[in-house]
């Protein structure tokens, strides 16, 4: 049993063997070890097997790197080690371990994220639209619109509108424009200040805030919502989503947006409950136009999970519509909002069980601390329901055999690691579960879910957390690599796009590999 793996018969077996098949041996090297069997020289021997086969398990254990890669990498590694040694010198600068509010001045100035940025990345496959764009854009461009109003819901929060009649739509208070409201600050950038925080989740003292946050967060979808209906935002918005996931070197979105909306004008007019896809397709397209190498994106229906089940039969009824209508644009059906509200998918299984089997469902599922509640369960309903992939999974290191089953049927995890320490699942990001999966290469995607509402931006940040935090110290590229592929792999393009996809990410890549050796990035 102690004799090295033969390297040709491991890579024929199937994924799931070679994890038993390296379990096991390690077991095997393990128990004689305990047993006191071991020879100094046999307990080396067996050490360094027993780290080859976790290291073989690993996400990107058995990947290639060429020359130029080894170089990059190394690279890469230098930049990685200096950063892990001053944090471990220095708890305040350790942005391993600390809070992204507290880290992102020091992540904005390390080497380790600026190669990340300047890494093609891929396909973004978990990102929800009204949360997708800086807020900061939002306040520069869109609260400078003429017409935007505010007032307030019957729950005190702020809304915002360019309708005529607001009261129609959600105001409880009287409204006030924007503009006015602006101009009675004796600095307008006190009130931009005090806008942005409408839509943004920062604080200083994340520790502080940390439990209602839930509650602000649902509220600044409704805040920025209607917004986003007004067809001059609306278009704005999503040319400067793309602008965004663009320049952070994406090439493909699968979006999730909530597709039940009537956009209205600046002349009261309102339009059929299509003309949101309608649009999102002429932008996609005027996008590709000028810029080749960006090859679109498709959209994930999502429905407010706190729905009643008539409400969830009518809008699984209009997804179906639009699927048809549209059914390599409108790809697929989700659900939205806090799972620890209650409302699990079992719950739902009456409405789900309608979708069209061409339906494809990409399930927030185990988004929760709370083992063993109805929350909890929801993986187990998103994989019985054949879930393509699932959303967040944070709870899926409690369940094995459920863990067991996403690896045997290659359903990937979308990680996103900042929106569970920003929505308080998760504190020191090096205790977040993701890291086990990476140890035993369950199939994972990378998303950043609503990089706007916390002051990231792209998907960037979200790869800092992976490599620096969740990943072992020693990993690089071969984990980056893989994570950039599986974003294509486990994606909704068909096969000819995929192909496409593939060939354009080879000369992306190739061609920043060659840069990092070269010396010829901005790092
Ligand atoms: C290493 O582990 C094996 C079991 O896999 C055991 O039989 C052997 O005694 C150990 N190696 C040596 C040389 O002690
Ligand atoms: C599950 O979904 C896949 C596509 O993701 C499909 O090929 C398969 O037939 C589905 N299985 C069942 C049992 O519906
Ligand atoms: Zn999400």
């Amino acid at each position: 049993m102690c004799k090295k793996l033969n390297p040709n018969m491991f890579k024929m077996m199937p994924r799931l063997l070679q994890s038993l098949f390296l379990l096991s041996w390690g077991l095997a090297a393990i128990t004689a070890a305990h047993a006191g069997l071991v020879s100094p020289a046999g307990y080396e021997q067996n050490r360094s097997a027993l780290l080859n086969a976790e290291e073989e398990l690993m996400t990107g254990g058995h990947l290639f790197l060429n020359t130029q890669e080894a170089k990059a990498n190394d690279i890469f590694m230098k930049y990685k080690r200096e950063e892990l040694s001053q944090g471990f010198q220095n708890a305040e600068q350790n942005t391993a371990s600390l809070h992204f509010f507290k880290a992102k001045e020091l992540i904005d100035r390390s080497s380790v994220f600026k190669f990340l940025q300047q890494m093609p990345k891929g396909a973004q496959l978990h990102l929800h639209n009204s949360a997708a764009v800086s807020s900061k854009w939002v306040v520069q461009h869109l609260s400078y619109m003429p017409g935007m109003l505010r007032c307030a819901n019957a729950a005190g929060v702020s809304i915002l509108s360019f309708r005529r009649m607001p009261k129609k739509h959600g105001c409880f208070t009287q409204y006030v424009a924007v503009a006015n409201e602006r101009r009675s600050y004796s600095d307008p950038m006190l009130y931009d200040q005090y806008f942005e925080r409408l839509i943004n989740l920062y604080t200083p003292m994340p520790e502080l805030e940390y439990l209602q946050v839930w509650n602000k967060f649902q509220d600044m979808f409704d805040t920025i919502g209607d917004v986003l209906n007004y067809r001059p935002a609306f278009r704005a918005f999503h040319w400067q989503l793309l602008e965004e996931m663009y320049n952070d070197n994406i090439m493909y979105l699968e979006l999730r947006m909530g597709l039940k909306k009537e956009l209205y004008d600046e002349y009261g007019h309102t339009y059929p409950m299509d003309q949101a896809i309608r649009e999102l397709i002429a932008i996609e397209e005027r996008f590709k136009r000028l810029h080749p190498d960006f090859l679109g994106m498709k959209i994930i229906s999502t429905t407010y999970r706190g729905a009643s089940l008539e409400s969830m039969q009518r809008n699984i009824q209009f997804y179906r519509e639009l699927h048809e209508a549209f059914p390599n644009f409108v790809v697929g059906f989700d659900l939205v909002g806090q799972e620890d509200l209650g409302k699990s998918l079992y719950s739902f299984l009456p409405a789900l069980q309608e979708l069209p089997h061409t339906a494809r469902l990409f399930l927030h599922a185990g988004e929760t601390n709370q083992f063993g509640t109805s929350t909890d369960l929801n993986i187990l309903d998103a994989l019985l329901l054949n879930t393509t992939r699932i959303g967040h999974g944070y709870a899926l290191a409690k369940h094995p055999v459920l863990l067991n089953a996403v690896k045997a049927r290659d359903i990937a995890v979308e990680l996103s690691p900042i929106s569970n320490q920003v929505l308080s699942l998760v504190w020191d990001m090096r205790n977040h579960p993701g890291a086990q999966y990476l140890a035993m290469n369950i199939p994972l995607v990378v998303g950043s879910d609503d990089p706007g509402f916390w002051n990231a931006k792209g998907i960037s940040y979200d790869f800092y957390y992976t490599i620096m935090s969740l990943a072992p110290n020693n990993a690089g590229l071969r984990v980056l690599k893989t994570l950039v592929w599986n974003s294509v792999r486990y994606s909704l393009l068909q096969e000819a796009e995929k192909s496409r996809a593939y060939d354009l990410l080879e000369k992306q890549w190739s061609s920043f590999i060659n840069r990092v050796v070269a010396g010829d990035t901005e790092i």
